[in-house]
């Protein structure tokens, strides 16, 4: 999307806001698919309900996006702008047991941080990539450990009100892979609580948690993690393996050779490529075992 509109882009400019035009947003993503178009980089949390006030009024479409680890996008020019945080440093302030971080920081950066100051709790998440506010929405979790569990406040844009607000851990429900927050809801920075710990025992804990991830998952190909949430009880990954799906392709979209619910960009693929390998791999899991597979990640759709 292209906001034609000079007074807008004039406006929009100042209240601090990086213009960006027209920019390649596949690289902002894990899975590097998606095409272009106008990128608002906010650095101020406090001009996000003025900015979307002023998209609103001019008929502007727009979405958000985070750190760009779990999504899918579009390929061509967007229908939308895209609205992301400005990267900042330093993204974690630390207060006893309490961590206050900006939702743009990298999680994994924020889990290592905590350990230098003795807090623990997040080991499991370390090698899952993306930023605190994908993990808060997502409720990101590993080996045991759900960010949810953490989380004490949370400063969030509430689409329904048009402001900032801020949220206690308690009014949010953190279930697997799925939270209470609108989809338009824009979360800005959290305040968690973790356990004391000292530092070469969380170390020790991470060591073992990015082993078990080498080991298992496709950690240097182009993905957006595990594509399908698990079923209750059961295993994406293994169906898909028992099906003998690993290396199946639609395009350059691939099923993982190492761990089957990883679905890889292997070169240019598209996003139609990328559906059409979710649907023939939910569509055989549907035949052969009678379970609906629901998507992890989360898919913007051009049309
Ligand atoms: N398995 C296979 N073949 C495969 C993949 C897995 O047989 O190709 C088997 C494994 O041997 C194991 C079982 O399936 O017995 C479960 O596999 P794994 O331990 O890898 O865990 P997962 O359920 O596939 C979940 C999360 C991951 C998270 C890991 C570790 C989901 C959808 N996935 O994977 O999260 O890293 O546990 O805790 O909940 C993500 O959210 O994107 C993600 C990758």
């Amino acid at each position: 999307m292209r906001i034609s509109d000079t007074n807008l882009i004039a406006a929009i400019e100042a209240l601090g806001i990086e213009y960006r035009p027209g920019v390649s947003l596949g690289p902002k993503t894990s899975l590097e698919i998606g095409g272009t178009s106008d990128l608002l980089v906010i650095h101020k949390h406090e001009s996000l309900p003025e900015l979307i006030r002023l998209l609103k009024q001019a008929g502007v479409p727009h979405r958000f996006l985070g750190g760009g680890s779990n999504v899918l996008l579009p390929d061509g020019e967007l229908p939308w702008a895209i609205l992301q945080l400005a990267r900042r440093e330093p993204d974690v302030r630390i207060e006893g047991n309490n961590v206050f971080v900006d939702c743009a920081a990298d999680l994994g950066r924020t889990v290592t941080t905590c350990a230098k100051h003795d807090l623990g709790g997040m080991e499991g998440l370390i090698g899952v990539p993306g930023s605190i506010g994908g993990a808060l929405r997502m409720n990101a979790g590993a080996y045991g450990t759900q960010i949810g569990t953490f989380v004490r406040e949370v400063t969030v844009y509430r689409a329904a009100t048009g402001r900032i607000e801020i949220l206690r851990g308690a009014e949010i429900n953190f279930e697997y892979r799925h939270t209470s927050f609108a989809p338009d809801d824009i979360m800005l920075s959290v305040r968690l609580e973790l356990p004391s710990k000292p530092y070469s025992e969380i170390l020790q804990g991470i060591r073992i948690c990015n082993e078990k991830r080498r080991a298992s998952q496709p950690l240097n190909q182009k993905s957006a993690g595990c594509i399908f949430k698990n079923p209750p009880g059961g295993s994406a990954g293994r169906m898909i393996d028992e099906l003998g799906l690993k290396g199946h392709s639609v395009g350059d979209a691939r099923v993982s050779d190492r761990h089957a619910n990883f679905f890889i960009n292997a070169g240019h693929a598209s996003q139609a490529d990328m559906l059409a390998l979710i649907k023939d791999v939910r569509e055989r899991v549907r035949e052969r075992y009678g379970v609906e597979l629901e998507e992890e990640v989360i898919v913007w759709k051009a049309r």
